[in-house]
């Protein structure tokens, strides 16, 4: 068990891993989408704030609480307690991550199979089939459970070949990739007519909507389902990071990573709806706002490359290309909590537990795509608007309440010595204590009640 735990091999494996993990669906989608109906650049600035100041905090307790225990989240909770009874809500609350880690990936399997058929649909059109294109664009219980499936499969191989093979050879292969994806489209579509206004729309702050509450609740629940916070899959990636490395400046570099994506994301989705307006595509709704969510991607962007001619189906299949590589390397970061306390709690091999928590989560899937009016939504606000906030609480509590301060800054001083002296030092205990809990507690106190 321990002596055969698998380790990150450099600072830039953990990185590509662990920013691989962040950047998902969350960046590419949901965030370019909040801020279109949120003010633009007046969210960006919001979700800058809580970013830094909320969930990167939040971030190094999961890291740091990983790194310590070299174990999983059900295993690192029990070893920072000091008694029976914090040991046994360690217990509760490591469960409750591995169980909300699982739902997530069950949804986001289904959402990640569709962006598979979207990208195989360019190219079923290319070579004539159109009834095979239309298939895999139409929405349909067989699409989405042959893709869900699919998907899975992928997520589960990568995570049955281990921490090296598995985990850092995929991310470092397909983050270099969305990112130069990332770039190409951007490029091409800043220079479509009609891209320019989306560039002001976006980049021009309307700040009439930026200090309301509503705005910054969002951005906190946006943040910290991007920084992947709350389930165990950062604490998991952190145990996997060697003792020689400064890991308040890793944690930083992730934040910064994650940001940096999904700023950048905002220039390729909101340009791009205004090249469809351009091009005759609705792009806002009956009241007026701007159409989000699911229709903009798989309805209003689909549009837009239909308009392009043949530079659309290859511009068409990139996209889709770029929220497919999205997805995986956040899918495995999800599988990863479950399997790995399977792994170590249990004692299967790595493979067994792959197979056996992917195909339980498959089953899941299955479940909620065939009832999918019913449960789809459900599933989604259980986990992301209830489950992810209270357990990043229960993180803080247990990184700034139960675990002992002297063996936190321990932690930290592995590969940091100047750690007692630094900046992060004398804030990070203070937030983590107090401004972190009272913070969350605010905002999903105002999510249950609003
Ligand atoms: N952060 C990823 C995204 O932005 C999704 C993700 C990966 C996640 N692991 C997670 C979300 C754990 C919540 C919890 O799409």
């Amino acid at each position: 068990m321990a002596g055969t735990r698998g380790e990150f091999s450099s600072r830039l494996g953990f990185i590509l891993a662990a920013s691989g993990s962040a950047v998902g669906l969350g960046n590419i989608w949901g965030f370019p989408t909040q801020a279109a109906s949120n003010g633009g650049a007046a969210f960006l600035l919001m979700y800058l704030l809580m970013a830094f100041l909320l969930a990167y905090p939040a971030l190094m307790a999961e890291l740091i609480i990983g790194r310590h225990a070299k174990a999983n989240i059900v295993t690192a909770l029990r070893q920072v307690s000091g008694n029976g009874l914090t040991r046994f809500i360690g217990s509760l609350t490591g469960f409750a991550g591995i169980i909300t880690a699982s739902l997530i990936l069950a949804f986001y399997g289904i959402v990640a199979g569709w962006m598979i058929a979207f990208a195989a649909a360019p190219v079923a059109e290319t070579v004539g089939a159109e009834g095979l294109a239309s298939w895999l664009t139409d929405f349909g219980n067989e699409r989405n459970l042959v893709f869900m499936l699919i998907f899975m499969l992928i997520t589960s191989l990568i995570i049955s070949g281990g921490v090296r093979n598995g985990i850092e050879k995929w991310s470092s292969r397909l983050m270099p990739m969305l990112l130069i994806i990332l770039m190409g489209l951007i490029g091409y579509v800043l220079t479509l007519p009609g891209a320019m206004e989306g560039v002001k729309v976006y980049l021009l702050p309307d700040f009439s909507r930026s200090f309301n509450f509503q705005l910054i609740v969002n951005a906190l629940g946006q943040a910290f389902f991007s920084l992947s916070l709350g389930v165990g899959t950062m604490l998991i990636y952190g145990s996997y990071i060697s003792k020689k490395e400064n890991i308040a400046s890793l944690g930083r570099a992730i934040t910064l990573i994650d940001i940096g994506i999904a700023a950048l994301a905002g220039m390729l989705i909101i340009p791009a709806m205004y090249v469809a307006q351009h091009n005759g595509v609705e792009i806002f709704d009956a009241g007026g706002k701007l159409i989000a969510e699911d229709t903009l991607i798989f309805t209003v962007l689909p549009a837009l490359f239909d308009t392009m001619g043949s530079t659309g189906v290859v511009i068409g299949f990139a996209f889709f290309v770029l929220m497919t590589i999205a997805a995986l390397t956040s899918s495995i970061s999800m599988l990863e909590a479950p399997v790995s306390y399977v792994c170590e709690v249990h004692g299967l091999s790595r493979r067994a537990s792959s197979f056996l928590v992917s195909g339980t989560i498959a089953v899941i899937s299955v479940l909620i795509a065939l009832n999918f009016g019913d449960l789809f939504g459900l599933v989604i606000n259980l986990t992301t608007r209830y489950a992810q906030p209270l357990l990043g609480l229960m993180l803080c509590i247990f990184a700034g309440w139960i675990w002992h301060r002297h063996q936190v800054l321990a932690e930290i001083k592995a590969g940091f010595e100047q750690a007692e002296q630094s900046l992060f030092w004398r804030i990070w205990p203070v937030y983590i204590r107090y401004v972190c809990p009272v913070a969350i507690l605010t905002v999903f106190g105002q999510k249950v009640l609003g």
